[in-house]
């Protein structure tokens, strides 16, 4: 909303001045003639960026979750994943519909799934059991609070995954505020994955797309289930441009949205001892608890202020940092939170 601070999520941006004159700069054409240069330009640098084959541009992070699914995993067979993945949680049964797959969840720590624990709950491989077809792994973790599995973690998952032969999928909406956070080599941390997304419109600030990457063959594969699903576009080269235009110009500051929610983080323990640990915000996501009070009364009292937060539970409310809050902002929404918290 115009004129509030607005923390629901990282995906309420919009598109800057300079990035709206991309858009209005860029070269289009048919993009199912592979003939948008824009489209053909932002798919080159993403794949190069993680130095993998391909990449596919998809109007939204969930379409490239689930062509991707579609195109590594059998019907039928089980994706595994950790109990609050926004795979599972999130995107109203898409995979059972698009996907066809169905799920084994795996409790984890701030929805990261542990190595032994992950093995140790894997199905045995033979008949009658259903098949696992696929591990996947979400980086940063949504509900997790933005939690980092980390090129060391997601090599022992890769490990698993190859030790039974599936696929390890990532869901990468925001993986580049988990390579801001490290300042891991993308190019290792996408060789982890056998395919995974990238979104364009969370962190970033772009106002739609994401990309879906891996081998040439899966994303061939993958362009299949995009035109099947109806996600094919013309000249989305506009929309690729505003991508292109935030992969240059917003991946580097998000250190920055890093830096406010743990600023965010730090006022709120302080005020309130034990509520949360301003350590474990390492990204971009603050889970804030309203102990006794209703997240709904929290949110309605900040909202009053002009201040936009997320209730993700009867006492847990969400606030996500992103380029259109800066510091100050982030300073003002926290002391507010932090008396609304006491009812004051
Ligand atoms: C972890 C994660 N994956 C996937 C998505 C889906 O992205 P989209 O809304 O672009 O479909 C989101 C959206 O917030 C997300 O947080």
């Amino acid at each position: 909303m115009t004129g509030s601070i607005d923390l629901r999520s990282d995906t309420v941006t919009r598109p800057t001045a300079a990035m709206r004159r991309a858009i209005a700069a860029a070269e289009v054409g048919d993009d199912q003639y592979g003939e948008d240069p824009s489209v053909l330009a932002l798919e080159e640098e993403v794949a190069g960026l993680f130095s993998r084959e391909k990449a596919i541009f998809t109007p939204t992070g969930i379409m490239a979750t689930q062509i991707l699914l579609r195109a590594l995993v059998a019907p039928g067979d089980e994706v595994v994943c950790e109990s609050s993945a926004h795979v599972v949680a999130y995107e109203a049964g898409a995979a059972a519909i698009n996907a066809q797959v169905q799920f084994r969840t795996v409790d984890g720590d701030r929805g990261r799934l542990d190595a032994d624990h992950l093995e140790a709950s894997l199905r045995p491989v033979g008949f009658p059991n259903t098949e696992v077809g696929a591990i996947s792994v979400e980086e940063t973790t949504n509900r997790g609070g933005g939690a980092v599995y980390g090129l060391e973690r997601l090599v022992a998952l890769r490990a698993i995954a190859d030790g039974r032969e599936v696929p390890l999928h990532g869901d990468g909406a925001r993986l580049w505020n988990a390579l801001a956070a490290t300042g891991e080599d993308p190019a290792a941390v996408g060789a982890t994955f056998t395919a995974f997304s990238v979104c364009l419109s969370k962190g970033l600030g772009a106002p739609v797309g994401s990309l879906a990457v891996g081998d040439a063959a899966v994303i061939a594969e993958a362009r299949r289930w995009r035109r099947r699903f109806g996600g094919a576009m013309r000249q989305a080269g506009v929309l690729a441009a505003a991508g292109s235009y935030a992969l240059q110009h917003h991946r580097e500051r998000l250190v920055e949205d890093h830096a406010n929610a743990r600023a965010i983080a730090t006022t709120v323990a302080e005020a309130h001892p034990g509520s949360l640990d301003p350590d474990e915000v390492t990204t971009n996501i603050v889970y804030v608890p309203t102990g006794t009070r209703p997240a709904a009364e929290v949110m309605a009292a900040l909202a009053e202020q002009g201040i936009l937060v997320g209730a993700m539970g009867p006492h847990l409310l969400r606030l996500v940092t992103h380029l259109d809050v800066d510091a100050a902002a982030c300073v003002r929404a926290a002391e507010a939170l932090a008396r609304a918290l006491d009812g004051r």
